[in-house]
């Protein structure tokens, strides 16, 4: 039997959802709001700046006049300006099908945020865990809604220490140790997710991808322009463009036979490019009790907790004495 690859001809029609993208102005973000908004969603661009995401969202609309965007602003590396976000969203909205964590930074030098946050975990995993937190009650009230989390090929040689979790003061730090277990972070966050969806009983899925090797703009920091301009050439072969890497996170979004917890990226050689099939996360990101230990800390590390109070249906039955 020949196998059939999964492309953007698989999304199905999505008239009526309501799909936020973080990230959504640039790189995979934006091959991603483009492949939904084309399959008649209402896509929300969530971006740290409002500007490039309405340059981006000009561009889009060129080729598809009709297309839903809208442009939101939402900085991951600071948590007021998440609760802000989750906010207006709430005024604007009152469901939310799908929301895709996407945006990231890598090998950032070692920086702090307002929060005091390492940045590179902040952007990509504890402000996507914030964001989550406070968008639950949107999520719980969407039937069938998934998130569906970006992590990335470096979560397999990412590593935990809680004693040192935020290579507090640059104590430890390389700029891809913080990526990768950044990474990893996402990959336990999703998998705790999901168990947390299944124990309180809510119609939501938690998912996850990585997009293989894409050359965007997420390299600008993993080495001088110059030299990636020299390399380009040489590595481009190992690399796909951003449509194809937005594929995993896609599927993880809309392809229906997707369960929670599955986790999502290209079927190509090393998992570097090649069409969305289920991939086996790294042993440690399966690991239950580090998940845990995570949540914890991300809970007072970010001051998001997920407050789920299931609405208790009154069954009245005949023999009920009025
Ligand atoms: N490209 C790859 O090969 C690859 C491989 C593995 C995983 N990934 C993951 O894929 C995701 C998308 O990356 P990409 O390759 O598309 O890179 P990209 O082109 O650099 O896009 C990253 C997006 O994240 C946004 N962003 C960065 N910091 C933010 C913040 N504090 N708040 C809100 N948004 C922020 C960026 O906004 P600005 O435009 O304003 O900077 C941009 O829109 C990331 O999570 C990345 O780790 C990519």
């Amino acid at each position: 039997m020949i196998k059939k690859n999964w492309t953007i001809e698989d999304i199905p029609d999505l008239q009526g959802k309501i799909i936020i993208v973080t990230g959504g102005n640039s790189g995979l973000g934006l091959a991603s709001v483009k492949a939904l908004a084309a399959k008649r969603a209402e896509v929300i661009m969530a971006c740290r700046s409002v500007q490039r995401g309405n340059e981006a969202r000009k561009l889009l609309l060129k080729d598809q006049p009709k297309a839903k965007i809208k442009v939101m602003e939402l900085d991951l590396s600071n948590f007021w300006s998440i609760r802000m976000f989750a906010g207006d969203f709430k005024k604007d909205y009152n469901q939310l099908d799908i929301l895709l964590n996407n945006a990231g930074v890598m090998m950032t030098p070692y920086t702090q945020t307002k929060d005091g946050v390492e940045l590179q975990q902040s952007t990509n995993y504890f402000g996507h865990y914030a964001l989550t937190g406070l968008l639950l009650d949107m999520l719980a009230a969407t039937p069938g809604s998934r998130v569906v989390n970006v992590s990335s090929l470096a979560h397999k040689t990412g590593t935990m220490n809680f004693k040192n979790l935020l290579y507090e003061k640059g104590r430890g730090y390389t700029p891809y140790k913080a990526y990768s277990r950044s990474k990893l972070e996402s990959l336990l966050f999703t998998f705790e997710l999901q168990r947390f969806f299944e124990k309180n009983k809510l119609d939501c899925k938690a998912l996850v991808a990585h997009p293989g090797v894409s050359y965007t703009n997420l390299f600008s920091h993993a080495a001088p322009k110059w030299i990636r301009a020299i390399l380009l050439p040489a590595v481009k072969s190992f690399m796909q463009p951003a449509e194809m890497g937005a594929l995993p996170g896609l599927r993880a979004a809309v392809d229906e036979s997707a369960k929670g917890a599955d986790f999502f990226g290209p079927d190509g050689a090393m998992q570097m490019k090649g069409y969305p099939v289920r991939v086996t996360a790294s042993q440690h990101a399966c690991n239950k009790d580090v998940a845990r230990q995570l949540w914890d800390c991300s809970e007072r590390i970010t001051g998001v907790m997920f407050e789920y109070t299931p609405v208790l249906k009154m069954e009245v039955t005949s023999k009920m004495v009025v």
